[in-house]
């Protein structure tokens, strides 16, 4: 199989750019404004105080510091805190997706077909690059009309069914700008290796295995975003995991949705699983895949500032908001660097089943 450039693959320009904005304003407060370092330095010394005192540090999920874990049941609080203390020693600089698909073994020469599906595309370049990224054939799944549910995120954003569809002016714009092609309402593959499939993934995802019979999922990409969709799809494809199957959640760590599906699955069917990697949701690669370099740079700047003072980032300076505490006070140092490394969503994770438990002996009893 031939070398893959994992620096192309990853697409975080957008990242190291950020990275280089942050180093640039924290030396324009050394060199520049002595006064401003005093008041930084102050803060930091306070801040320090309050963290020796804070004590719900470990009731928060980095990237959200939303709701408090606490409030569900024990067995479920006891999970989100067994997979933050693992994710930890986890984390990549990356995409999630891409790190895996970039890891995959070549596929089989005989023997049976292995699936690579990713369901949740929008205008389908977290398909395209998976295909890239794994030199396999990818599956991508999408009503391409948008949510099929609304999707409430922890105590925070409720987004409504219908949002993401590719007729937004939001995706159209994306469309024309990364070149994209649309044939009956469907991105075409732009002359990658991948097939998209339209519908809801209620629809769409038992046919879709019931004629491939015996065929094993190797990468399963979820980006459905909600609870429901998630669970549907886990339950559909649940006889075709195997040991070694990768399991990629792009929105994990919102522990009503993902989280919460993936938990009720594996305790359901006894699977055995680890967690492999925590690192960026796919969204923001698509603006690397805006063609013109000088569209790509202010895309860039825009999605930075856009994330840092209008989006999820704003924790990191609202005061008033209750999570700028958590943050400042709660998180470990090691999240405070990795979230603030990043300027966008740090929520995908990956897991590798490696034992089948239930899902084995439902697959010898006889129909
Ligand atoms: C966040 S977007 C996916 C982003 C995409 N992976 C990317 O890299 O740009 C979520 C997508 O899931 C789709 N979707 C959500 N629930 C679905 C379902 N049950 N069946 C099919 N598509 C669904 C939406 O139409 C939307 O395009």
């Amino acid at each position: 199989m031939a070398a893959i450039d994992r620096q192309t693959v990853d697409h975080t320009d957008l990242h190291r750019l950020w990275k280089a904005i942050a180093i640039g304003i924290g030396l324009a407060v050394v060199v520049m404004a002595p006064a401003l370092m005093a008041a930084v330095g102050i803060l930091a010394v306070v801040l320090l105080c309050g963290r020796m005192l804070y004590r719900g540090g470990d009731r928060f999920i980095p990237n959200l510091y939303a709701r408090d874990t606490r409030s569900y049941d024990k067995a479920y609080g006891a999970f989100i805190r067994q997979s933050l203390a693992s994710l930890r020693t986890k984390k990549i600089a990356g995409h999630t997706l891409l790190w895996e698909a970039s890891r995959l073994p070549a596929p089989p020469v005989d023997g049976a077909p292995e699936l690579v599906l990713d369901l949740g595309v929008w205008i389908g370049w977290s398909t395209r690059l998976a295909a890239e990224a794994s030199g396999r054939k990818v599956y991508g799944f999408d009503t391409f009309t948008g949510l099929v549910e609304d999707w409430q995120i922890d105590d925070q954003t409720l987004i409504k069914q219908g949002t993401f569809s590719i007729s937004e002016p939001f995706a159209r714009q994306f469309i024309r700008d990364t070149g994209v092609s649309l044939d009956g309402g469907v991105p075409t593959a732009l002359g990658r290796d991948v097939e998209f499939i339209q519908g809801s993934t209620y629809d769409t995802l038992e046919p879709f295995l019931t004629e491939r019979p015996g065929a094993a999922i190797r990468l399963f990409h979820m980006d459905l975003d909600t609870y429901e969709s998630c669970l549907h799809a886990l339950e559909t494809c649940k006889d075709r995991f195997v040991e070694g199957s990768i399991l990629v959640f792009d929105e994990y760590l919102v522990t009503n949705g993902e989280m919460r599906a993936f938990y009720e699955f594996q305790e359901r069917y006894g699977l055995e699983w680890k967690y492999r990697a925590w690192g960026l949701e796919i969204m923001e690669m698509n603006v690397h895949m805006v063609a013109s370099p000088v569209k790509r740079l202010w895309y860039a700047f825009d999605w930075i500032s856009r994330y840092w003072l209008r989006g999820d980032g704003r924790y990191v300076w609202q005061v008033l908001d209750k999570r700028f505490w958590r943050f400042w006070l709660g998180a470990p140092i090691g999240d405070i660097i990795f979230m603030l490394g990043a300027a966008g969503q740090r929520k995908s994770v990956s897991i590798e089943i490696t034992g089948l438990g239930g899902l084995q002996r439902s697959r010898s009893q006889p129909a």
